[in-house]
């Protein structure tokens, strides 16, 4: 049997055996295994295709094959038969990250193969490119000619073992792709090649370098045009913290500039970090027919504990909830996608509830849940609420006015999740700085079993935590040590 025959099979097989005590409700997944960054996120035949980096077989990472879902509206997926598996000489070690271009009615996936050399010798290691193509969107066929680009491809500068991730587009009649590499001086750069066939491609020089003062590897970036700004987004491995700035381990930032294609040159004014929260990485966009940019990351983070996989619940990994991307002010906003209020249901809602103190309001409670707050700060320095609440749990998520700032914090969530940064930092909390807009503070707060989103200032910033309660912790309870006036909120629970 075909790796890629193999795999379909088991997942047919197993796809009911996970334990389902923290699957998410109305987040995108696999169906059992392990799944990183998205992959080839695209508009195609009129549906949303979102393919992923996927080890069926356990819950940890291993050879990677190509998952696959699509959806009509970005919340309810459809599972559809694993893409790619790392089955040619090419690929032999794992089909890694990559993106998609519709050419022609056509569906083209242009993605690293990873090949391993001596365990001995990292630097033995190869990434190289290749390409695939289907017809239906469903069944893919590699490219004869893979890989497209190799190591020869390579300046001389670039490190063989660390070349991944191309993001295609096109501009005119002319195929770009931008890859992620590392300088023979170990730090991260992003490489520019272009071509009019796809099949053989011309390096064009570097558009980003880190100089090794912004992060190692740079690894998933994307490219698009949004408003009047070239942005591109990445995600640099090992970016060293900041104050509240890249406090996980690898980051994920976007840059807003100006792009010089043909000159290889990308000017930016802005470069920031993209989620302040724990869990968000590797994210990929999309244009679809509306015009929207759309935006969705890998919920995780790598080189930390995850709870389903420590306690063999035979799957691993979520993506978040896709959020449109706009620039307003010269900042890269980010808001829940409009679609996820069709699956609004049982709306509960309160106006003008004083707080001073703890309270808790009837009805506003659950696990799988959108709330909407509108919140008049008054006189307190401190307010907030705990959600996911029952016994000693609780995920917090409150605004501290003497530091400015919205403050996430997971140590209770319910499991210890630790990893290489829990050493050095806070494991646990989480800081964005923000300013009060009329004294208020808006937030918009996704919850689904083991996920939390909250959506600050009308997605000015936001911060994105996976939490491990028990079934039973469903309570909200609100807190503040002054006044303070909820002006509005509204509760749903969302059901896909
Ligand atoms: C990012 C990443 C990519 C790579 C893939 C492998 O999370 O490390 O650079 O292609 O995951 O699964």
């Amino acid at each position: 049997m075909s790796k890629l025959s193999k795999s379909r099979v088991y997942v047919e097989k197993n796809k009911d055996k996970v334990n389902s005590e923290f699957r998410l409700g109305y987040h995108a997944m696999a169906e059992v295994g392990w799944i990183n960054d998205p992959n080839g996120f695209c508009w195609y035949n009129r549906e949303y295709h979102l393919f992923f980096q996927y080890h069926p077989y356990s819950s940890e990472w291993g050879p990677m094959h190509w998952g696959h879902v699509k959806s009509k509206d970005l919340i309810k997926w459809e599972h559809l038969p694993v893409a790619l598996a790392p089955d040619m000489y090419y690929d032999a070690q794992g089909c890694f990250s990559g993106s998609a271009i519709e050419i022609d009615g056509k569906l083209y996936l242009m993605y690293t193969g990873n090949l391993n050399g001596d365990p001995e010798y990292p630097e033995s290691n190869r990434q190289v490119q290749n390409i695939a193509m289907s017809e239906d969107g469903i069944e893919f066929k590699k490219l004869k000619n893979n890989p497209v680009l190799d190591t020869k491809d390579l300046p001389d500068h670039a490190l063989p073992q660390d070349f991944r991730d191309p993001k295609i587009f096109k501009q005119g009649d002319t195929f770009y792709s931008i890859i992620g590499s590392r300088h023979l001086d170990t730090s991260g750069q992003l490489l520019l090649y272009k071509s009019k066939t796809l099949e053989s491609w011309e390096y064009l020089g570097v558009l980003f370098h880190s100089q090794n003062k912004f992060g190692k590897m740079l690894e998933c970036p994307d490219f698009f045009k949004l408003q009047d700004k070239d942005v591109i987004i990445m995600s640099p491995q090992y970016l060293e913290r900041d104050g509240d700035r890249y406090s996980n381990l690898h980051s994920c930032v976007y840059m807003l500039g100006k792009m010089d294609l043909e000159n290889c040159k990308y000017d930016y004014e802005i470069i920031d970090q993209l989620d302040f929260g724990f869990d968000f990485y590797a994210p990929q966009t999309l244009a679809d027919d509306k015009g929207r940019r759309i935006l969705i990351a890998w919920m995780q983070m790598w080189e930390r504990s995850m709870p389903t996989n420590d306690k063999s619940h035979g799957w691993a990994g979520a993506m978040t909830l896709p959020r449109e991307l706009k620039i307003i002010d010269g900042k890269l906003y980010q808001l829940p996608i409009e679609e996820v209020k069709n699956y609004r249901v049982n709306p509960v809602s309160y106006q003008n509830v004083k707080v001073n103190g703890d309270l808790s309001l009837k009805g506003v409670e659950g696990q799988s849940v959108e709330l909407e707050l509108d919140i008049d700060a008054l006189n307190a320095n401190t307010f907030g609420l705990k959600v996911l609440m029952g016994e000693d749990q609780q995920t917090v998520i409150y605004y501290d006015r003497t530091e400015g700032k919205v403050i996430l914090d997971r140590s209770k969530n319910g499991e210890d999740i630790t990893g290489r940064e829990s050493l050095e930092f806070n494991k646990d909390i989480r800081k964005v700085p923000v300013a009060l807009m009329d004294n208020k503070l808006k937030l918009r707060i996704f919850i689904d079993r083991s996920s939390v989103e909250v959506f600050i200032q009308e997605g000015e910033r936001v911060m994105t935590a996976t939490v491990y309660p028990k079934a039973y912790s469903k309570a909200i309870e609100f807190f503040s040590d002054d006044n303070i006036s909820v002006c509005n909120l509204n509760k749903w629970e969302i059901k896909p």
